[in-house]
């Protein structure tokens, strides 16, 4: 039997890849198919949760009894975001959110022109970091797809970003990452603790970083 141990709890979850249109038919994207967040979704509403997904373009069905608002680019997946982070208790933000995105916007296609051609990018903003400022009581975690290094990088992105775990994974080792319905997760806590877990389904996966969810809920406050 689930235990009911996030009733009450309202989780903002984020999803997927982010689309940014570089023309009415072009657009950079990465290889995130959303598996990961929708997990997590489903696996929080199942425990008792309030879920708002937001999920970038995705081929996933909408997990039953979540709210899903589908986004497109990273731009709109932060207003999204900054819209519903005030009432909420926990964001989980497993979206791949694009880096950058055109610098400008081509409003028709563009043309075939000489042998070579140089698309300018911007910086899109660190959601993660733009919603810490407004963290009041918000469980804040994040999630790093690394390809080397995985500790150090994951440990400097929880600092930088204000997180209360980070969950990281090497995205090119087998049966992990992208695109799969495995994932070989370590979860690291603000305290320098450090959980790696085996290779597992990535629902129980998600079950795995929600229990670590609810003991961050229930503690004191002293943030
Ligand atoms: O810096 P990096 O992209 O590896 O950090 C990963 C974490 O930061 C993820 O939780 C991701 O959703 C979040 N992120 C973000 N805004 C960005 C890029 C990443 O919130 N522009």
């Amino acid at each position: 039997l689930t235990p009911k141990d996030l009733q009450g709890r309202r989780i903002l979850v984020s999803a997927g890849p982010t689309h940014e249109d570089l023309d009415p038919v072009r657009f950079l994207t990465n290889r995130s198919t959303g598996k990961m967040g929708y997990a997590l979704a489903q696996m929080a509403r199942r425990r008792g949760a309030d879920v708002c997904l937001v999920s970038g373009p995705s081929s996933l069905a909408a997990p039953l009894g979540v709210e899903r608002l589908m986004v497109r680019s990273a731009l709109e997946m932060q207003q999204v975001l900054l819209e519903r982070f005030p009432e909420t208790d926990a964001l989980l933000m497993a979206a791949a959110v694009s880096d950058y995105r055109p610098a400008s916007f081509a409003g028709q296609k563009i043309k075939r022109g000489g042998d070579e051609m140089i698309v300018r990018l911007t910086h899109n903003p660190d959601i993660l970091q733009s919603l810490s400022s407004l963290k009041t009581r918000q469980v804040m975690v994040g999630f790093a797809a690394e390809t080397e290094d995985i500790y150090t990088h994951a440990r400097q992105k929880l600092e930088r970003k204000h997180l209360d775990l980070i969950v990281a994974n090497d995205v090119k080792a087998l049966n992990s990452g992208f695109a799969v319905d495995t994932n070989q997760v370590t979860i690291i806590h603000r305290s320098g603790q450090v959980e790696p877990l085996p290779l597992l389904s990535k629902a129980a996966a998600a079950d795995r970083v929600l229990d670590r969810l609810v003991a961050l809920l229930d503690a004191p406050l002293v943030r």
